[in-house]
């Protein structure tokens, strides 16, 4: 069930408060009753009408992308760099769920749903995201309990974190480090890296919530189940 006003503008007929105003002025029927309510809740099977035209819900859609590098995370661009939703063949009005870097690479999801992702980028509901980085130099114990703690960055210290070393290259001087944080700050990984004095030197995220990138070469992407799109729901229930 969900609030009239919201129903309305998730078709994108208007915004919510338009749609608020136009409740309130007696122009939508709700099973051709007008309902001039605002916390009136409806669902899929109600039939909602505006001036008596029958508002068409969007049909929702969920994929699965494994983000190249040299992409923005945005919907529009004005250094006119490739845009996320360009790699997806669709019509409808998707979105990234968060943001990747322009150079990261790895998995992201897309979605018109707003209120999934609102769930899934909600910071109470703790959704593990997994990268991997290559970082130059090699990471010394107190600088992994440091990120394991957190560290601050721009003034608020990071939740706890998993970091494992997966490797070291004497020849080039890098390592090689697996992240798994719970929030989504602008440029987190990066930052909490520069924090212990290692810069990354490429950054791919393998894992959001439960999902990877199973079968997915880069640029490839995949409709989510029934089941997947419902576990992720689930996750979301702390903000429900
Ligand atoms: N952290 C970063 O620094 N960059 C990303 O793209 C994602 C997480």
């Amino acid at each position: 069930m969900e609030r009239l006003q919201k129903k309305i503008a998730n078709s994108g007929y208007c915004s919510r408060r338009k749609a608020e105003e136009l409740i309130k002025e007696g122009k939508v029927k709700v099973n051709d009753i007008i309902v001039t309510e605002l916390g009136h809740k409806v669902d899929d099977k109600d039939q909602i009408k505006v001036d008596d035209i029958l508002i068409e819900q969007e049909q929702k859609v969920y994929y699965l992308l494994n983000k190249p590098r040299g992409v923005v995370c945005t919907t529009d661009d004005d250094k006119n760099r490739k845009i996320i939703t360009s790699l997806i063949d669709t019509n409808l009005r998707i979105f990234p769920v968060g943001r990747l870097d322009y150079d990261t690479t790895g998995i992201i999801l897309l979605t018109n749903d707003g209120e999934l992702s609102n769930l899934l980028t909600h910071p109470k509901n703790n959704i593990e995201k997994t990268y991997i980085a290559k970082i130059n130099g090699k990471l010394l114990p107190n600088e992994l309990m440091a990120l394991k703690k957190g560290v601050i960055i721009d003034n608020i210290k990071t939740q706890k974190a998993r970091v494992k070393i997966k490797s070291y290259d004497k020849k080039t001087d890098t390592s090689i480090i697996e992240l798994t944080i719970t929030e989504g700050r602008n440029h987190q990984v990066k930052k909490m890296f520069e924090r212990v004095n290692h810069k990354v030197l490429k950054l791919k995220r393998e894992r959001f919530a439960f999902l990877t990138l199973d079968g997915l070469a880069s640029k490839d992407y995949r409709l989510l189940t029934v089941k997947e799109v419902k576990q992720l729901y689930n996750l979301g229930k702390n903000t429900k």
